[in-house]
């Protein structure tokens, strides 16, 4: 009964943690695209063809369902992917709606007209190819009017966490909610976009400061995810084992992994 998380690379694993403590008894797959990390610099075939080798890789491992945990991927590829490629008998889901629902207050699947919402101040950071997609905007413009959303292509973010280098990530992210806040100096809220962020989620947090409510996407997939397996089981695949796979070196990126979630995790090359 085991699911997939799919994600270029280490970001992923923030939403796994969150899905594994909300799940404890699925297994879950893991696979990280390390080799092929950052995608936020690629273009959108190039996203649809790396994610698709993932995802079929995952159906190998008896995962019948799968998560992008990747806001890139979900961006660039999961709509041709759903419309174009995805059998019957699996699903992928990506990690996107969860989130805007919580921001425009829905329950999942209220496909009601947008209204209006507390918040009118968003500020987004995300890849340069999910902002490039504008992906955020029209799943939120289907929910919501009146909302002002500005939008950080922070370059450079996920390639520093990919490299272990948590002080230039650091800096990066710094020099990145500046320049967002001196087009929007007040922010109500901050969506962290993409799913490697959470692992700077500190530094985001100091600089947005207190009054900025940054939403949580791994726990609201999580949420979404218990939801979803309640209304349709039998998308628990016939996978009985939790692996992490990577398409990069086991053990960098094993190392990389533990040093980031503070916890051991062991890699097996995809
Ligand atoms: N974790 C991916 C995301 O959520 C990172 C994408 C990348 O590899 O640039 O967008």
């Amino acid at each position: 009964m085991a699911v997939g998380v799919f994600d270029s690379g280490l970001g992923g694993l923030t939403v796994l943690d969150a899905v594994a403590r909300e799940l404890p008894e699925v297994p879950f797959v893991y696979y990280g695209d390390n080799a092929h990390a950052p995608y936020g610099v690629r273009d959108a075939d190039d996203i649809f063809a790396l994610t698709c080798r993932g995802v079929e890789r995952l159906w190998d491992e008896g995962c019948d369902l799968v998560i992008l945990a990747c806001n890139t991927a979900s961006a660039a590829a999961l709509k041709r992917m759903q419309e174009t490629w995805v059998p019957a008998d699996k699903r992928v889901l990506g990690v996107f709606v969860p989130l805007i629902e919580a921001l425009t207050e829905r329950q999942w699947g209220d496909n009601s007209p947008p209204r209006e919402v507390a918040v009118k101040h968003v500020a987004l950071f995300a890849t340069p190819a999910t902002v490039a997609s504008r992906a955020f905007q029209r799943e939120l413009a289907f929910r919501a009017i009146g909302v002002d959303v500005e939008a950080q292509p922070c370059g450079g973010v996920v390639d520093a966490i990919e490299q272990g280098d948590e002080i230039l990530a650091e800096a990066l992210v710094r020099s990145h909610v500046e320049a967002l806040k001196r087009r929007m100096p007040r922010p109500e809220a901050a969506i962290l976009g993409c799913t490697h962020y959470p692992l700077m989620e500190g530094t985001f947090r100091a600089a947005l400061g207190p009054e900025v409510r940054v939403f949580s996407q791994a726990d609201l997939v999580a949420e979404s995810l218990k939801d979803y397996l309640a209304r349709r089981p039998e998308f628990l695949g016939p996978g009985r084992v939790s692996r992490f796979l990577t398409t990069g070196d086991p053990q960098r990126v094993s190392d990389k992994a533990t040093q980031f979630l503070r916890r051991p995790i062991r890699f097996e090359a995809a």
